[in-house]
């Protein structure tokens, strides 16, 4: 348990690291102990792709960081400029990282979202409750477990990495640029290498977010 524990306190996002190549062999681990997650129904609709060319990565990140602008730009931003520009500034550090993991998921209907889908247009409250399970999609809860195991993997094998939404303004351009099939989508890219800072960061005390009911 002490070890479980020091492992989960101790990884944290690392966004700056050494050029040093990481072995296939190490990324197919992660990706594999990532598989062993909790997931919906055992679907298991998550497909991993490892980018490791530094040419496709630097296409990526510069798709993302072209979306961002353009948000950037609108006239609606000058409300959050300054963290609109923070954000702006920090959309594609991941172009450094010498393995980019794009993680990519089907949609997954359980027998519930099955038969609430072919009443959803006729009766209202089949409909609402299609909306609460919509609120919280299977597919992207079960990702999410899959990429939180993944980066507890990668610390405890040495490795720094982030979990990356932002680059999900650039979903269509990625999934091009990936050539990823239609029924898959973006949820998220993680950036991985051997980490070349060692940021501090702490949580809120446990009281402040539980709450038991006896
Ligand atoms: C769903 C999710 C999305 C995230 N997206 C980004 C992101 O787009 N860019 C980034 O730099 N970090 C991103 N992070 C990393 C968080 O900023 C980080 O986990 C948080 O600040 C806590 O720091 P720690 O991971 O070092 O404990 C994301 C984390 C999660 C779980």
């Amino acid at each position: 348990m002490r070890d479980l524990e020091g492992l989960i306190k101790g990884r944290r996002s690392i966004r700056q690291w050494k050029k040093q190549e990481v072995p296939d062999e190490l990324l197919k681990k992660a990706v594999e102990l990532a598989t062993w997650a909790p997931n919906g129904g055992n679907y298991q609709g998550w497909r991993f792709i490892i980018v490791k060319k530094k040419e496709i990565n630097e296409r990526i990140a510069n798709a993302v960081q072209s979306v961002t602008d353009k948000i950037a730009s609108w006239p609606e931003a000058v409300t959050w400029q300054e963290d609109v520009q923070r954000y702006q500034k920090n959309a594609s550090f991941f172009r450094n990282a010498p393995a980019c993991i794009g993680v990519f998921t089907g949609e997954y209907q359980s027998p519930m979202d099955k038969v609430l889908i072919v009443r959803e247009s006729f009766d209202p409250e089949a409909k609402e409750i299609l909306g609460f399970r919509r609120s919280a999609p299977t597919a992207i809860q079960s990702a999410a477990a899959a990429v939180t195991t993944m980066l507890l993997v990668f610390y405890g094998m040495g490795l720094g990495a982030v979990w990356l939404v932002s680059p999900i303004q650039a979903k269509k351009e990625i999934e091009a640029i990936l050539k990823v099939p239609s029924n898959k989508n973006l949820i998220c890219l993680v950036a991985v290498g051997y980490p070349d800072e060692s940021p501090q960061r702490n949580r809120k005390p446990v009281d402040q977010v539980l709450e038991f009911v006896y």
